[in-house]
């Protein structure tokens, strides 16, 4: 289950990730919000966040107007590894190096056909373990998190 959330500045883009995702058949599930009408972007990518952590949802898709603040609240919770990306090897490089669990996406500072190949590498590129294990397990004995 891949959770989706996002702020008004990232709304239309959690909308067509919703349709990308119907058409790859992978279930997902909305945090949120209901409406493109200005909010904050906390009370929503928290939410998204937590079923990651919980283990309810495997991984999710946060979207606000640059992917930052997403990131930094996704960050917060303990078992998540979020990954702002702009570029389709960042997210290659994040699953392949930091078994990144949640990308984070800008909608005012990526276009959506970038977005479209970011968000199907993403789901489709494994993590390669090995040495890079070792350091992901660090991320968090070293930090609780
Ligand atoms: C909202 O205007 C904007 O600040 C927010 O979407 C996000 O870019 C914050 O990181």
């Amino acid at each position: 289950m891949i959770a989706l959330a996002s702020d008004h500045a990232g709304y239309q883009y959690k909308e067509n990730i919703k349709k990308l995702l119907d058409e790859l058949n992978l279930p997902h599930q909305d945090f949120g919000p209901p409406t493109n009408a200005s909010t904050d972007y906390p009370d929503w990518g928290h939410k998204a966040s937590q079923a990651v952590s919980t283990g309810e949802c495997e991984r999710a898709i946060l979207i606000c107007g640059t992917g930052i603040g997403m990131s930094i609240v996704a960050n917060k919770h303990k078992g998540v590894r979020a990954a702002a990306c702009e570029s389709v090897s960042a997210a290659r490089l994040a699953r392949q190096h930091n078994n990144a669990n949640v990308l984070t996406l800008g909608e005012r500072l990526t276009g959506w056909e970038v977005i479209v190949d970011i968000v199907k590498t993403f789901l489709s590129t494994s993590f390669e373990g090995g040495r890079h294990a070792t350091r992901v397990e660090k991320i968090h004995t070293l930090t609780n998190l």
